[in-house]
């Protein structure tokens, strides 16, 4: 992923004295994709998704991994607002939809962020190494962490292909409101889900809700029971007439044709939806970095 990979190398280098002043920058851990504790076959979610089963027939050698996290000096280390994109691409093609687009966002969010007064809670920045390989990462992360470390993340947002070229804007469904599919996120992701789909709505983008079904990196955060939500405008799947209807673009084909091939590139990005989605994206992240009220106040009934 050479777009996103530049982005965070100048992530790095300023981090000394540069622009972002108020974020520090620090290696997750390391993994090593090479001594994968996942064995071919197994399952990663049976709780919250359906179940992922892990196929290793492609792994030919053994390299090691990274997350890369950051994180705002200022805010409360009890309350983490964690956001996270995956870095790494598939063999196959360059992933710049997949997922360069949430990367990006993610890093500019950043730079903004970081020079900006004190935020009330800290925001933790992930860019999630191997996900491709099965949710590595990520996995890794939340499972290094104790229980109380755990405990003093708030939510966790995700963001993984936000740019499709016949773009969809699809919210994950907090509370399964549609009844079908993979079941609801832990208690508060239903909060998360309205303020992303309020902001997109509001700005004049009408929003329909995806599962959580296990295919990215908030899996193994909500089988924790840390609320999670995020956007996502569609990979394989095909855009219906409703969908180009309300969304514009074209009914029949695939939110994303090219989907881990070689065409995802440069000129496989709506820029309008990158904008949109940034927006959001910075929006959310801004809001829940001064309070996290609405996740932590009234329960639904
Ligand atoms: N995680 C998938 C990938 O990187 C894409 C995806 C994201 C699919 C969200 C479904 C839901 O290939
Ligand atoms: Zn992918
Ligand atoms: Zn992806």
């Amino acid at each position: 992923n050479a777009a996103a990979a530049g982005a965070i190398a100048i992530l790095v280098a300023n981090n000394a004295d540069g622009p972002l002043q108020g974020v520090t920058v620090g290696e997750g851990a390391t993994i090593p994709t090479g001594g994968i504790s996942k064995a071919d076959g197994d399952t990663l979610f049976g709780k919250n998704g359906v179940s992922t089963t892990v196929d290793l027939r492609f792994h030919t050698e053994d390299k090691p991994s990274r997350n890369l996290i950051a994180e705002t000096k200022t805010g409360r280390k009890n309350n983490v607002v964690m956001v996270g994109s995956h870095l790494d691409s598939v063999d196959e093609g360059p992933g710049i939809n997949d997922n360069g687009s949430g990367s990006a966002a993610l890093l500019e969010t950043a730079l903004q962020l970081g020079a900006s007064p004190k935020v009330s809670n800290a925001v933790r920045f992930a860019w999630w190494g191997a996900e491709e390989l099965g949710l590595v990462g990520s996995t890794k992360y939340v499972q290094s962490l104790s229980f109380d470390q755990q405990l003093d993340i708030a939510l966790y947002l995700n963001f993984d292909m936000i740019a499709s070229p016949n773009s969809g804007y699809f919210v994950y469904d907090g509370d399964n409101s549609d009844g079908v599919g993979a079941g609801e996120g832990p208690y508060g992701s239903t909060q998360i889900e309205a303020a992303l789909a309020g902001f997109l709505n509001e700005t004049g983008t009408p929003t329909e809700g995806t599962d959580f079904d296990g295919r990215s990196d908030y899996g193994e955060f909500i089988a924790n029971g840390i609320p999670a939500g995020g956007i996502f405008t569609g990979a394989e799947g095909v855009k219906t007439a409703a969908q180009a209807e309300k969304w514009g673009g074209q009914a029949g084909v695939a939110y994303d044709k090219c989907y881990h091939s070689k065409c995802d590139n440069l000129g496989n990005i709506d820029r309008v939806a990158l904008d949109r989605n940034a927006d959001a994206i910075a929006w959310v992240t801004a809001t829940y970095a001064i309070s996290t009220e609405d996740i932590n106040g009234v329960p639904p009934k």
